[in-house]
């Protein structure tokens, strides 16, 4: 039996592009993979495309920008699966817009969806990981939150502030086995980034060194990394995989 089957990984907003991409490449690992998520009809149809390609992942509901919600989903889930080793803060929406004409909604649906969220679902989970003297958070942030892009302030801040977030703690769970690290996607082939209109996009492709956008396997492959044994001396790190739109 592979050792990581006894290892619990929290993937939020694992109905999305890179989120199942991470369920999967984390369950081809042999970890237990619960995916959170928030409209019930959409997580049932995913079960079942999953379940389809051989995937059988619990669901559990939870809204990540209400702090209680996320308290709830996790006693659920400790009480039907057990303590979560692994969190990977995947959830996240985009509300573009020039600042000129963002509202205060715009603003704080972003802020509240894309960073609330990880102090929301890491506060839940990080007391009894450091309790063990083993856990995982992982942070999937964007290249916008490392360079800025016209049109984000609100998503580029969010962001930008979940790396802040990531050095902060992994300074105080380090000597307690929790390593805390962020990935910086790029631009990635996912109905996000699709929701782009095409002739901006192709601007933005055309400006990746690589010619293309990423797939969201290339970045569930740097999540496994990050949640195994050997990436246990990286910590408060930004991995960055961006096709080298952002060298720096
Ligand atoms: N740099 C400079 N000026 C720009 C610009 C840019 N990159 N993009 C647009 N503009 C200018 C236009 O030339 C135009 O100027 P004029 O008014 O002088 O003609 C003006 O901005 C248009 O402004 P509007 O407010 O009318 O803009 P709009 O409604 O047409 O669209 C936008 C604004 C929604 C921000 C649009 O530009 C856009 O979609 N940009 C891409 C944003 C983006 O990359 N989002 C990423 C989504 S995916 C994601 O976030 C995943 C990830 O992590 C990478």
């Amino acid at each position: 039996m592979d050792k990581n089957n006894k290892l619990v990984a929290l993937v939020t907003g694992a109905t999305g592009g890179i989120g199942s991409a991470i369920c999967k490449k984390l369950a081809d690992q042999g970890y237990t993979v619960v995916a959170n998520y928030r409209n019930l009809a959409k997580a049932q149809e995913w079960q079942n495309a999953m379940k389809a390609a051989g995937y059988n992942f619990a669901i559990f509901e939870g809204d990540v920008t209400s702090y209680e919600s996320v308290g709830g989903m996790v006693a659920k889930i400790e009480a039907e699966v057990g303590s979560v080793d692994i969190l990977v803060n995947n959830a996240g929406i985009t509300k573009d817009g020039r600042f000129l004409k963002m509202s205060p909604e715009q603003w704080r649906e972003v802020m509240s969806t894309n960073l609330d969220s990880v102090f929301n679902c890491t506060r839940h989970v990080i007391g009894k990981m450091v309790e063990r003297g083993f856990g995982r958070i992982i942070n999937i942030s964007s290249v916008n939150g490392q360079r800025g892009q016209f049109g984000q302030t609100n998503y580029s801040a969010a962001k930008a502030g979940m790396h802040g977030f990531t050095k902060s703690l992994a300074m105080e769970v380090a000597d307690k086995g929790v390593t805390v690290n962020t990935l910086s996607p790029g631009y990635i082939g996912t109905d996000m980034v699709m929701a782009v209109k095409e002739e901006i996009r192709n601007q933005i492709i055309a400006g990746i060194p690589v010619k293309r956008l990423g797939t969201p396997d290339e970045i569930a492959s740097a999540v496994v990394y990050l949640s195994s044994d050997a990436a246990g001396f990286m910590t408060g790190a930004n991995l960055s995989i961006n096709g080298g739109q952002h060298v720096y």
